[in-house]
């Protein structure tokens, strides 16, 4: 088992990505503290880790507020005693998908950063905070996006997914010292998870296998991306195999960025 004894904190773990990597760590031997804004989410996510006979907890949490995020590690340390692997996971779409940069309000500006590179300072801080509490290093992952590594649509999502890859490769630098590893997941598009539907984009039957299809005939494999590509790609990284490995940013994009 990839992450035997390990203790994980999964943000984002009540949907898409994050449950799908809550799950895998867990059956790679992890205990699993499942994290998410939406208790409902969580508390799934954890009653199907313990169905297939692995250990977790929930902790409701908004990333964007440090406090959260911190009560969140705490939570992980005081159930199982340390932490070696947290995943920063959430991201929230462009409100209104397909939204110019001009039609985005001040308001929608600021739920993004906040949320999407708020949350990923305040998971990374918190957890270098605690890997440096308890020593002997840890592993840290991110989840950026394609539209971080070119423009791809959604210009202010984009940038924020552009500053959780630069931090990635700074906390990467700084935390090598200490054993601390800092590498990001670059997702393409992944019309299964909730992701589109946060993003007020609500479509079902024939016109959402439509929509599938469409979104994976973009990638040179042809397949669209989902949840469980990225969590195989996050067992890996925070894996001890991964021991070597730091600053990376992996795209699960079925080669759309290698064109
Ligand atoms: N789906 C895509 O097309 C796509 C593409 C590239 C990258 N991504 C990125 O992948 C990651 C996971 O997305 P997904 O597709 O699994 O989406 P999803 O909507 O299925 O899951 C996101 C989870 O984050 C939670 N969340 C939202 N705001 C939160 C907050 N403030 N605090 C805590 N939890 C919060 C939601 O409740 C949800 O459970 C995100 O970072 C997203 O930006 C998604």
């Amino acid at each position: 088992m990839m992450l035997d004894g390990k203790i994980a904190v999964v943000m984002g773990a009540g949907s898409g990505v994050g449950r799908a990597s809550a799950l895998r760590f867990a059956e790679e031997g992890a205990r699993v503290l499942c994290a998410d804004i939406r208790p409902e989410g969580i508390k799934e996510t954890a009653a199907a880790i313990e169905a297939a006979g692995g250990t977790a907890a929930a902790a409701e949490c908004d990333v964007s507020k440090e406090a959260d995020v911190a009560a969140a590690i705490e939570a992980a340390v005081a159930q199982f005693g340390r932490i070696d692997i947290v995943f920063n996971n959430v991201g929230v779409p462009t409100p209104r998908l397909g939204a110019k940069l001009e039609d985005h309000t001040a308001e929608d500006f600021q739920r993004l950063v906040a949320v999407n590179f708020g949350g990923v300072f305040n998971g990374c801080k918190q957890a270098v905070l605690q890997f440096k509490r308890q020593g002997g290093g840890g592993a840290i992952l991110n989840t950026g996006s394609v539209a971080g590594l070119v423009a791809w649509g959604g210009s202010v999502y984009g940038a924020t997914k552009g500053a959780v890859h630069q931090l990635t490769r700074a906390v990467a630098i700084e935390g090598a010292p200490f054993g601390i590893r800092a590498n990001a997941i670059c997702p393409a598009g992944m019309p299964h998870t909730n992701f589109m539907a946060a993003g007020g984009l609500t479509i079902s039957g024939d016109a959402r296998e439509k929509m599938v299809e469409n979104v994976g005939a973009t990638h040179p494999l042809g397949r669209p991306i989902t949840a469980e590509d990225c969590a195989e790609a996050a067992v890996y990284l925070v894996s001890d195999r991964a021991l070597n490995i730091t600053g990376v940013l992996l795209p699960v994009d079925g080669g759309y960025v290698a064109r």
